[in-house]
């Protein structure tokens, strides 16, 4: 009898046996990001045992700051990959590097709840992330650049609404910044952007390339267009903010440089992503219920549109994870309709679940907004990022090389972009050159 009910036992324990696995998860560095990383992780390991392709698992996620910039970013991630580190399981990946990194990735289309899950996000940014129809990373939220503006100042200056081309930003910002100034803040500024030599250059530049028929930097059919004289003057009218209606040293920024100085009530006008929304109407915040968003300026031509860069971010399992399985569970957990209504309150990430943009709690929210502007965030401008796959990463540090010497003046931008054409067509001998 004693043995019976000890081997019953023991098949019991057998039965439940949860195994243990330990998920690391490295996203970047903002205290929102990881914070709500953590928080969140705390909750899922709440719900611990995870019944995961039948198994139980006792799970404990980890979360790790990476790099702030993306360009450092990449670089970081690929030193695990190149030495096939198991360290980090989860990758935050940009929405233009699925090409360069797929080799390194898990196809999430093998996971069913996954492959299910991807047709409620958009289906174009799904179809980014599918590199030789492996799905290689769940979109998690979508970006696009905007122009933040402070409506008090505009009121004070007799503004009737925010500038909608460049050559009108330029002049309401000096207007602005003089007023400001005389008014006794020495530390205003018209216009707050991200100039430093990294990613996020060239996602400015790209807007304001694009936003005067400059086109894409390389078009969608691989043509290198760059070399073109309507991005030759977007790009000399950017150097003339420089120490103009931008601080001098604006070409060191980046994207928390430009929020640290426009949330401390220094600058009228800011270019930045949808985060800075919620970190602007947070009660620590100098500027609350003091500003609002739109779209960026147009070139004053004809045919110019607004251009807002197409950004984002996937959750991505590396091939070389301890426990692909559990950490694609993870990913399901931070990808549904209910976290990304989550983060769309709480962060002001834009929702790559279409179904999002409609729930009622969104449209009662502060970020309300996300509606009137979801065409732009359709129409956003992407990043040569797929044509130039697995280079895009060495394109785009050329293109921001580039434009970073035409904002210091060690360049004009018709020599720039000249040799720029020249090393892109030495990067992609494949690659004609041609007009926008
Ligand atoms: C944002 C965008 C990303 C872009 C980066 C540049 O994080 O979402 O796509 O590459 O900014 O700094």
């Amino acid at each position: 009898m004693k043995k019976l009910i000890f081997a019953l036992v023991l098949a019991a324990g057998l039965a439940f046996a949860q195994t243990d696995v330990t998920v690391t998860h490295m996203t970047g560095n903002r205290a929102d990001d990881v914070d709500f990383l953590r928080t969140v992780a705390d909750e899922y390991m709440a719900n611990n045992p995870h019944t995961i392709g039948g198994e139980e698992y006792n799970v404990t996620i980890e979360i790790l700051a990476g790099p702030e910039s993306a360009t450092d970013r990449f670089g970081l991630y690929l030193q695990f990959f190149q030495t096939q580190s198991d360290e980090v399981d989860v990758f935050d990946i940009d929405v233009i590097w699925p090409g360069d990194l797929s080799e390194h990735l898990v196809d999430l289309n093998q996971f069913p709840e996954l492959a299910e899950l991807s047709e409620q996000h958009f289906a174009a940014i799904v179809e980014n992330n599918t590199v030789n129809g492996a799905l290689v990373g769940m979109p998690y939220f979508t970006d696009a650049g905007l122009l933040y503006y402070r409506q008090d100042l505009l009121d004070k200056y007799g503004f009737d609404g925010p500038p909608t081309t460049w050559s009108e930003l330029e002049s309401m910002a000096q207007t602005i910044q003089d007023g400001e100034r005389a008014a006794g803040n020495p530390d205003f500024w018209g216009f707050t952007w991200q100039g430093n030599a990294y990613e996020g250059l060239t996602c400015d530049a790209l807007e304001w390339v694009n936003s005067s028929n400059g086109g894409q930097i390389i078009e969608p059919d691989g043509t290198i267009t760059i070399n073109n004289e309507n991005a030759i003057n977007a790009l000399e009218t950017a150097a003339s903010w420089v120490g103009t209606i931008s601080p001098p040293g604006i070409t060191g920024f980046q994207e928390e440089d430009a929020r640290n100085m426009w949330q401390a009530g220094n600058a009228a006008f800011m270019r930045n992503w949808p985060y800075a929304y919620s970190l602007g109407q947070a009660d620590d915040s100098d500027i609350a219920g003091l500003f609002d968003v739109t779209t960026l300026p147009a070139a004053d031509a004809a045919g110019a549109a607004p251009a807002a860069t197409l950004g984002g971010w996937q959750l991505a399992v590396s091939k070389y994870a301890t426990n692909t399985e559990v950490s694609a569970d993870w990913v399901r957990y931070m990808t549904t309709y209910d976290m990304q209504l989550r983060t769309a309150l709480e962060r002001s990430l834009l929702p790559t679940v279409e179904a999002v943009y409609e729930a009622p709690e969104l449209l009662a929210s502060n970020v309300a907004w996300f509606n009137n502007l979801l065409p732009v965030f359709q129409n956003a401008v992407a990043r040569p990022s797929t044509v130039t796959a697995p280079d895009y990463n060495e394109t785009s540090r050329l293109f921001y090389t580039a434009v970073h010497s035409v904002l210091t003046g060690e360049s004009d931008a018709e020599t720039a972009m000249a040799l720029l054409e020249l090393d892109l067509q030495e990067l992609h001998p494949e690659l004609p050159t041609g007009n926008p």
